[in-house]
C-alpha cells in the first residue's frame, strides 16, 4: 500500500477532537480480494452518546462564529482533501471496490461540496417583509438548527459525508455521523483532515461501529439531536423516520431510486449510449441515481441495443486499482441479490443478451436483459448492480406512463432533440431530478433529492442549506411615533 495511504488510516472513532478506542474491534477488508486493510475499534452506544454530548457543547461557539470564519475552516478542509486526493482515492477503492478513476472523481466531488458550502456560508441572509400594520417591522433571520445526526452509506463513503457535513457546518450546526461499517476508513480519513484543518473539537464527530441499530437509535432518539439526515434504502428510511417522530426532529431522507432512462426516436443515439454507460455502470451500478430501466422507442431500439452491447462487451472487471471499469459489488450477498432479480426476470420471459452467468463471489458480470416488462420484480426494484434492462415502447405517452410506474422518484433521464418533447416529458416525469441528454447529473451546485418514496430534502446548491436552518420571525412593534 502506498505510504501516503497508510498515513491516513485511523483505527478509532473521532469524538470531541480525539481518537477514541474500544476493546472490541472489527476488520475492514479490500472488497476485491478480501485482504485485510485495518482493524477498527467498534464504537459502543455510550461512545455515540459522548459524541452527541460533545457536539452539543461545541454548538454555541461554532454557531457564534462569523460565517466568514466557518468558511475559512471549510476552505482549509477542502484544500487538504484535494492535496490528499490520490491517497484518499486509493483507500476508497480498496475498502469500497470502485475503480480508481471513479474514486478520484468521488474525492473531487465530495471536496466540491465542502468548497461550495464554504462559499454558501457567506451568503446566508434574512429578510425584511412588509407588515400589515405600519407600526411594525417584520424581520426574518435564519439560525442553525443545532446538533445534526447523520447515517451515510457505503456506496459513496466520502461524498455522502461531505455533502451533509459541509452544509451542516456552513449553517453553524455541529455534526455526528455514523458511516457504514463496510467503509469506515474513508470517513475517518476525512475526520483526520478536518482535525488538521483546525475544525474545533466536537464540531465534527465520526462514530464507526457495527451496531447499526444501536448507534442509529442513539442519533434518532436523542433529544439533543435537532436534525437527522440519512442516505440509504427506502426500507431503512421508513424505520428511521418513525424513530425520529418521538423527538419531532427535522429529517432529510435521500432514499432509493428506480431511474428510467428513456431513449426517444429523435435522440442522438451515440450521445444516449455514452450517457447510458456512465449512468448505468458508475460504481458497478451501485448508486441510487443509476439508470435502472431502459425504455427505448421502437424505431431506434435495434440500433441502441447493438451499439450498447458493443460498449458493454468491452468493459473490464477486476481490482479497482488495476485500470478496470467495473469493480466488485460490496459483498457476495449483494451479487447474489442481483442474480436473484436477473434469474426471476428470465423465468418470467426476459432474454439474456449478454452476461447473467454468475455463480459466486462479489463480481457480477455486466449484463443486458431484453423483453423486460412492468410485471417483473427487476422493473420495480432497485437493481444496484451492472444490469441493463430493456423495455420497448411505441408512443411518448406510453414511455411516460412506464417511467412513472414506480413508488420511487429520485433521478430520471431521457434523450430527445425535439424541443417541444423535451419540455413535455420533463414536465410529466414525477422525479426530483431529470437528466435531459445527460447521464451524470450529480453536482455540488445542483439540488440533489427525490420525491415520492425516494425521500425529501435537498442536498447541495443554494437549497442545501435550508435543511440545516430554521427561520425565526421577529415582529418589531412600536415604530409609530407616540406608541
Ligand atoms: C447515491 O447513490 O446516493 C449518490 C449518488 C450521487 O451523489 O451521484
Amino acid at each position: 500500500m502506498n505510504p501516503e495511504v497508510t498515513k491516513l488510516i485511523r483505527n478509532a472513532s473521532y469524538i470531541d477532537g480525539a481518537w477514541v478506542e474500544n476493546d472490541q474491534s472489527f476488520a475492514v477488508v479490500d472488497k476485491a480480494n478480501g485482504d485485510p486493510i485495518a482493524l477498527v475499534a467498534d464504537a459502543s452506544t455510550d461512545q455515540m452518546r459522548q459524541a452527541i454530548a460533545s457536539a452539543k457543547v461545541a454548538f454555541p461557539a461554532w454557531a457564534g462564529l462569523t460565517a466568514a470564519a466557518r468558511s475559512q475552516y471549510l476552505k482549509k478542509w477542502y484544500s487538504l482533501m484535494m492535496q490528499h486526493q490520490d491517497a484518499l482515492a486509493e483507500l476508497l477503492t480498496r475498502e469500497q471496490g470502485k475503480p480508481l478513476a471513479e474514486a478520484k472523481g468521488e474525492i473531487a466531488y465530495g471536496a466540491g461540496y465542502i468548497d461550495w458550502f464554504a462559499e454558501e456560508a457567506r451568503r446566508i441572509d434574512g429578510d425584511i417583509l412588509p407588515a400589515a400594520n405600519g407600526g411594525q417591522r417584520i424581520q426574518v433571520t435564519k439560525r442553525p438548527v443545532g446538533v445534526v445526526g447523520a447515517i451515510t452509506p457505503w456506496n459513496f463513503p466520502n461524498a455522502m459525508i461531505a455533502r451533509k457535513a459541509a452544509a451542516a457546518l456552513a449553517a453553524g450546526c455541529t455534526f455526528v455521523v455514523r458511516p457504514a461499517a463496510e467503509t469506515p476508513l474513508s470517513a475517518l480519513a476525512m475526520a483526520e483532515l478536518a482535525h488538521q484543518a483546525g475544525i474545533p473539537a466536537g464540531v465534527l464527530n465520526v462514530v464507526v461501529g457495527t451496531d447499526a441499530q444501536g448507534l442509529g437509535r442513539e442519533l434518532t432518539q436523542s433529544k439533543d439531536v435537532a436534525k437527522f439526515s440519512f442516505t440509504g434504502s427506502t426500507r431503512v428510511g421508513r424505520i428511521l423516520i418513525a424513530d425520529c417522530a418521538n423527538t419531532v426532529k427535522r429529517v432529510s431522507m435521500e432514499l432509493g431510486g428506480n431511474a428510467p432512462f428513456i431513449v426517444f426516436d429523435d435522440a442522438d443515439i451515440d450521445a444516449a449510449i455514452e450517457g447510458a454507460m456512465v449512468s448505468k455502470f458508475r460504481n458497478a451500478g451501485q448508486t441510487c441515481v443509476c439508470a435502472n430501466r431502459f425504455l427505448v422507442q421502437d424505431r431506434v431500439f435495434d440500433e441502441f441495443v447493438a451499439k450498447l452491447s458493443e460498449k458493454v462487451k468491452a468493459l473490464r472487471s477486476g481490482h479497482g486499482l488495476d485500470g478496470v471499469e467495473i469493480g466488485p459489488l460490496i459483498t457476495d450477498k449483494a451479487a447474489a441479490n442481483v442474480h436473484k432479480l436477473v434469474s426471476s426476470a428470465v423465468e418470467q420471459g426476459a432474454q439474456v443478451l449478454l452476461g447473467g452467468d454468475w455463480q459466486q463471489g462479489a463480481f457480477y458480470p455486466p449484463t443486458i436483459l431484453s423483453g423486460v416488462n412492468s410485471e417483473m420484480d427487476i422493473f420495480s426494484q432497485e437493481i444496484f448492480g451492472p444490469v441493463v434492462t430493456l423495455v420497448r415502447f411505441s408512443t411518448e405517452d406510453e414511455a411516460i406512463a412506464l417511467a412513472n410506474d414506480t413508488e420511487y422518484g429520485l433521478a430520471s433521464y431521457f434523450y430527445a432533440r425535439d424541443i417541444g418533447r423535451v419540455h413535455r416529458v420533463a414536465d410529466a416525469l414525477e422525479f426530483g431530478m431529470v437528466g435531459i441528454n445527460e447521464g451524470i447529473i450529480s453536482n455540488p451546485a445542483a439540488p440533489f433529492g427525490g420525491v415520492k418514496q425516494s425521500g425529501y430534502g435537498r442536498e447541495g446548491s443554494k437549497y442545501g442549506l435550508d435543511d440545516y436552518m430554521s427561520v425565526q420571525y421577529r415582529c418589531l412593534g412600536g415604530i409609530n411615533r407616540g406608541n
